[in-house]
């Protein structure tokens, strides 16, 4: 996470397409590693308060394209429903040789690369990015350059760690593990909280307990460099009482074979969604 391109030496400007949620942790996290305001322009036309604050810092909010002057980046981090209705907007933000970097779920590089142009690296972030805690992997189409790369994996990084990959097909299943991962480990914290109320525990007190369960697990897995097997292992004394509900979990159609069924599904849906 520390070998990140510094953000300050970055090439300008950047324009991000999208100051939303992921749009906006994105831009909070390049302004805290440096990256110059003056050198973005955000179009989003509906700003809140906190992007529109950044305009005192610098940051220009939706300039007319021949105002940006030639863009070095553009970030797209909108809706993919969003990016088939106003992308075309967009191409007039992107030259040839700039670099796209989409964050758009199920958005496929070729579609990126027929609306905008440019030299497309598409990316799946996923919500933890809100907290800099993000993973985040990516793609680069072939004609996207070995600086630019290193540009798109430094903006990538200020929203958590970044893995690269060479074949697109993997987005899917990439998507499916985490891009919607923290969905099921909110899952689990709700269904260990009603599981406690289940075995008599007040619900506020279950509720609490099974929050900072799934956080602090989160966080010592996080921290260890040990595999999450191990951990496991660690808490586990043989004929106990986490022995006896792992035998539950762990048993025939358990969690091993939920969560491929879950994952698979997803990936199935991200298939679909990319027609
Ligand atoms: N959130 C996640 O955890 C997550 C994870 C992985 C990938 N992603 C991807 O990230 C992308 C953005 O998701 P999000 O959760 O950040 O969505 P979001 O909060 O709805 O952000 C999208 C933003 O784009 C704005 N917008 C709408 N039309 C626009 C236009 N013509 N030009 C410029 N901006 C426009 C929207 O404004 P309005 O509010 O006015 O419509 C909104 O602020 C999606 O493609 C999603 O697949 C998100």
């Amino acid at each position: 996470m520390n070998n990140a391109q510094p953000l300050a030496q970055i090439q300008r400007p950047i324009v991000l397409a999208g100051a939303g949620k992921m749009g906006g942790a994105m831009l909070s996290g390049w302004l805290a590693r440096g990256l110059e305001p003056r050198g973005v322009s955000v179009i989003e036309p509906d700003p809140s308060d906190e992007i529109r604050a950044l305009v005192t810092m610098g940051v220009r909010l939706n300039p007319s394209p021949g105002d940006t002057g030639s863009v070095a980046t553009l970030v797209v981090a909108l809706k993919p429903q969003m990016f088939r209705e106003a992308g075309a907007g967009l191409k007039a933000f992107a030259g040839p040789s700039t670099l796209v970097v989409s964050i758009m779920a199920g958005t496929p590089i070729a579609a990126i690369e027929q609306v905008c142009g440019g030299a497309v690296v598409r990316a799946m972030p996923n919500t933890p990015a809100a907290i800099g805690r993000g993973i985040t992997v990516a793609v680069a189409a072939t004609n996207v350059s070995g600086p630019q790369r290193e540009v798109a994996d430094a903006l990538l990084r200020a929203t958590g760690s970044v893995e690269w990959i060479d074949d697109e097909q993997l987005m899917d299943a990439v998507t499916a593990v985490s891009g919607s991962g923290p969905a099921y480990v909110f899952l689990l914290a709700e269904e260990l909280a009603r599981a406690g109320v289940a075995a008599g525990l007040p619900a506020g007190l279950a509720e609490k307990l099974a929050r900072e369960t799934v956080a602090g697990s989160g966080e010592l897995l996080h921290r260890s460099q040990s595999p999450a097997a191990t951990l496991r292992q660690n808490v586990t004394s043989p004929g106990g009482t986490t022995a006896a509900a792992l035998g539950v979990l762990m048993g025939p159609d358990g969690l091993q074979q939920l969560m491929t069924r879950a994952v698979a599904a997803a990936t199935r849906r991200s298939r679909e969604l990319a027609k």
